[in-house]
């Protein structure tokens, strides 16, 4: 048995994290584009920077969920034949316990610096512009992926999704590709799908099981169902 599990930001969303399409369009009172793309961070600079120094706050102050802590107890009994892919940019699976974690639209922890390319965890907030610990350049960005930059990852998921048995999808809306293609490639290389979501999504119908539920209630009893399963 090999999972792949999909998860957005519904899976954070009981933690205090908002959704990005549950603001009326507006997530945390900025329209995505004005903070969100590379366009955005050419024109004002410190606007972005700031947004994503205080989403990083914002987050260190949350905790994980009984959705989060579930499938660290699945990755603790199912190892490598689990992998969760992620879209959200907080760090509340790996403080839950999950090891095993793609953030394909990377992280709000980590700093990216355009001059030599390297990651670097983030001390300083970026709007100070501190220098990259790995060539003293100061030309950090925060380490996300914008609309219209290549999410991390793609070659690896695409390997994990051609050899699952199972794939998941929880508490994502299914309207950002290519994420929202994964259930397709995953039906097509033969896994059973799942989809756990507050409410149906638009693709709903493509999945095998389709659960509604805040993550924090539907998660656990689904991970009960696979290890019981497979145990
Ligand atoms: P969305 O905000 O689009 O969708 C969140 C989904 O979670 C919705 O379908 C909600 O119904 C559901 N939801 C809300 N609360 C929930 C709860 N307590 N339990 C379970 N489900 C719940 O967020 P994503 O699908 O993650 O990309 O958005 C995908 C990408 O679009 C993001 O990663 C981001 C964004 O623009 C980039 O920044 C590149």
């Amino acid at each position: 048995m090999s999972i792949v599990v999909l998860t957005g930001a519904g899976v954070s969303a009981e933690s205090g994290v908002q959704t990005f399409r549950g603001g009326g369009g507006l997530w945390e009172g900025y329209d995505v584009t004005e903070v969100a793309t590379p366009e955005a961070y050419a024109n004002d600079p410190d606007l972005v920077l700031r947004f994503y120094d205080q989403r990083r706050r914002a987050v260190s102050a949350t905790k994980p969920n009984a959705a989060h802590v579930a499938l660290a107890k699945l990755e603790a009994e199912l190892g490598d034949d689990l992998l969760v892919i992620t879209q959200n940019v907080d760090d509340l699976h790996e403080r839950a316990g999950s090891r095993r974690v793609l953030h394909m639209h990377g992280t709000l922890n980590t700093a990216w610096c355009t001059g030599c390319d390297e990651r670097s965890p983030i001390t300083n907030d970026l709007l100070g512009r501190p220098a990259c610990p790995h060539c003293g350049k100061t030309l950090l960005r925060p380490d996300v992926v914008w609309f219209g930059e290549y999410p991390y990852g793609l070659d690896r998921i695409d390997d994990a999704l051609s050899s699952a048995t199972t794939f998941a999808a929880i508490g994502t809306s299914g309207v950002v590709y290519p994420a929202a293609g994964f259930v397709m490639a995953a039906r097509e290389y033969g896994a059973s799908t799942a989809e756990l979501n507050l409410e149906t999504t638009g693709l709903s119908d493509l999945f095998d099981d389709s659960r509604q539920g805040p993550a924090s209630q539907i998660v656990p009893g689904w991970v009960d169902e696979i290890l019981n399963s497979w145990g």
